[in-house]
């Protein structure tokens, strides 16, 4: 499984830093969606689903978090732990988020709005979806 981390250049002088995402230059889909999570409880696991027709790219842009990656025969584990650092998420990917450091600010940007029809929350759906046979029927 291929995991593609976008590493932007933030524009740092002696102010600071500055972290700036275009759609289409940067970010490749139109950006219809933005949230962000935070004052994550220590131990919580959030994501546990797949989306149908749904790209993401996920920003920690504060605090760490680590992100499972799942194709239905691979996994990854990605930290995040930098604001300019972006994982692309693309659909058909189960992901799970964990380990959020209490400062955690994760952003993430969605190319659909919200839609729950688009989200496949059952493991052994998600494994039909992507085509593989769980073997749990044999
Ligand atoms: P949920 O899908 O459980 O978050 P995660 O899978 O990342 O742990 O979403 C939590 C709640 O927020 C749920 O009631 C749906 C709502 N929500 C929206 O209204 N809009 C959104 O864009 C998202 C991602 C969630």
């Amino acid at each position: 499984m291929q995991v593609v981390k976008y590493v932007f250049q933030p524009h740092g002088d002696n102010r600071g830093q500055l972290v700036s995402l275009e759609e289409y230059t940067d970010i490749p889909f139109e950006i219809k969606r933005v949230y962000y999570m935070y004052d994550t409880i220590e131990g919580v696991v959030r994501g546990h689903h797949a989306h149908k027709n749904l790209q993401q790219i996920l920003f920690c842009v504060h605090g760490s978090c680590k992100v499972l990656l799942d194709n239905g025969k691979e996994k990854k584990i990605v930290p995040l732990e930098k604001p300019y650092e972006g994982l692309y998420v693309a659909n058909n990917m189960w992901r799970e988020m964990y380990d959020f450091s209490p400062d955690a600010v994760l952003m993430v940007l969605a190319s659909e709005p919200y839609n729950e029809a688009d989200y496949i929350r059952d493991y052994d759906e998600f494994l039909k979806f992507v085509g593989i046979d769980s073997g749990r029927n044999k």
